[in-house]
């Protein structure tokens, strides 16, 4: 099976070649999908599978991905402003924010959305997935992103590798979701 990942990440995509190794092929896509202010990001990443389905060569389908760093004590800041404020802010910014906080727990969220059938029609499906950590000052050189200041039972992201970070990750619980509903297809 032959899937389409519309990402620019290219931690993204090593993450889903590792996961979907011997179940399916994955091909990076680069497409830039709207990213709408919605209700939801299930509904963000439905509409942006939809439009990059859509306006893309070829039936292969394709599925794009979502995540977002929520802190508790921050009221969930960043959450849907996360690629902003790693942008502008940087991480180091975000633990300092985080180090002047008593309760440092924090999550992410992952959401997959895959379209596939007729290109003007598709048929969109959504998976989710989350992961509570706590928030820590920078460690690891690996992964990507907020990785280095988000650990799990001690250890950062960046600290591991990709195998151990899909087993615990947002992400990787998102493509279990998926690649559980894909087996049943
Ligand atoms: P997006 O889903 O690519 O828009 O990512 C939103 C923000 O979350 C970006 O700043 C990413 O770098 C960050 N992010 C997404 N997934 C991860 C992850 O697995 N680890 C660390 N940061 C992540």
């Amino acid at each position: 099976m032959r899937l389409r990942f519309v990402t620019g990440n290219e931690g993204k995509v090593r993450e889903a070649r590792e996961y979907f190794d011997g179940i399916a092929e994955i091909e990076q896509v680069s497409f830039d999908y709207t990213e709408v202010q919605a209700d939801s990001i299930e509904e963000i990443a439905a509409r942006g599978a939809r439009e990059a389905f859509a306006s893309l060569d070829g039936d292969d389908p394709v599925f794009v991905e979502d995540s977002g760093l929520a802190i508790d004590a921050l009221s969930g800041f960043p959450g849907p402003y996360s690629a902003y404020v790693e942008d502008t802010l940087g991480i180091e910014r975000v633990w300092s924010l985080a180090a002047d906080e008593e309760n440092r727990r924090a999550r992410f969220r992952s959401v997959i959305a895959y379209a596939s059938g007729d290109r003007s029609d598709p048929d969109v499906e959504t998976f989710t997935g989350s992961v509570a950590g706590t928030l820590v000052s920078p460690r690891g050189d690996g992964g990507f992103g907020y990785d280095p200041i988000f650990a799990y039972n001690g250890t950062t992201m960046a600290e591991m590798g990709t195998e151990e970070k899909n087993a615990i990750s947002h992400r990787g619980r998102a493509f279990a979701a998926f690649a559980e509903w894909l087996s049943q297809i």
